[in-house]
């Protein structure tokens, strides 16, 4: 049987031409892009100037905007940080591990009229170099760096690129949408930032 030949990409910059091209299409193909994303090996030169950590929250930093197809952004969590439970926004979400190791806990949708505790179908620990990948289809999750003394990066791709998304209370399902903001652009870190920031994505 032939074999898709996979294109490994040796560095940072070479992962963002190969998605650059790839997401030329406007049929995406999950399997390929989490393919070519696990083949790049996590190199912190390539990716330190992005990884911009804050003391109380985990940090969203824009690195590349994908011809408008997608957004790549690394995301930063010190040690104990969570995103609440959160949806897509019917979009594609891949997530990546540059170091360190995360939590992702999975959810479904609370049902309309559905009271209480929202439902937990799964919990992984996700590994360096890992990618994992969600939609709104699959459900709805929370990524938590567990870890009380090594702080974690991840490489989040997400296509079409969104600005909102909405968080749910575990408690009661209760949704509330929020926008989403950058602590950094392009290794710059983003100024004056006037709307609040919330936990998400
Ligand atoms: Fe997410």
């Amino acid at each position: 049987m032939e074999q898709t030949e996979v294109v490994k990409p040796e560095t940072l910059d070479d992962l963002i031409k190969i998605l650059h091209s790839i997401f030329e299409s406007d049929c995406i193909n999950v399997e390929e892009v989490q393919n070519i994303m696990e083949s790049y090996e996590s190199n912190p030169q390539e990716w330190m100037k992005y990884a911009k950590f804050d003391q109380y929250r985990y940090t969203r930093n824009l690195v590349d905007e994908g011809n408008g197809k997608f957004n790549l952004m690394v995301l930063c969590w010190g040690e104990g940080h969570g995103s609440s439970i959160h949806d897509h926004t019917e979009s594609h979400c891949f997530m990546k591990l540059l170091q360190g190791q995360l939590k992702e806990t999975l959810f479904e949708w609370p049902e309309n009229k559905s009271h209480g505790d929202m439902v937990q179908k799964s919990q992984r620990i996700l590994q360096e170099n890992k990618v994992a990948y969600i939609n709104d289809s699959i459900g709805l999750h929370r990524v938590e760096n567990v870890s009380h003394t090594e702080c974690a990066v991840s490489l989040h791709l997400y296509s079409p690129p969104f600005e909102t998304c909405q968080t749910f209370d575990q408690r009661t399902g209760h949704k509330n949408a929020v926008k989403m903001t950058f602590w950094s652009k392009y290794g710059e870190r983003t100024p004056f930032e006037t709307t609040v920031s919330q936990e998400n994505n």
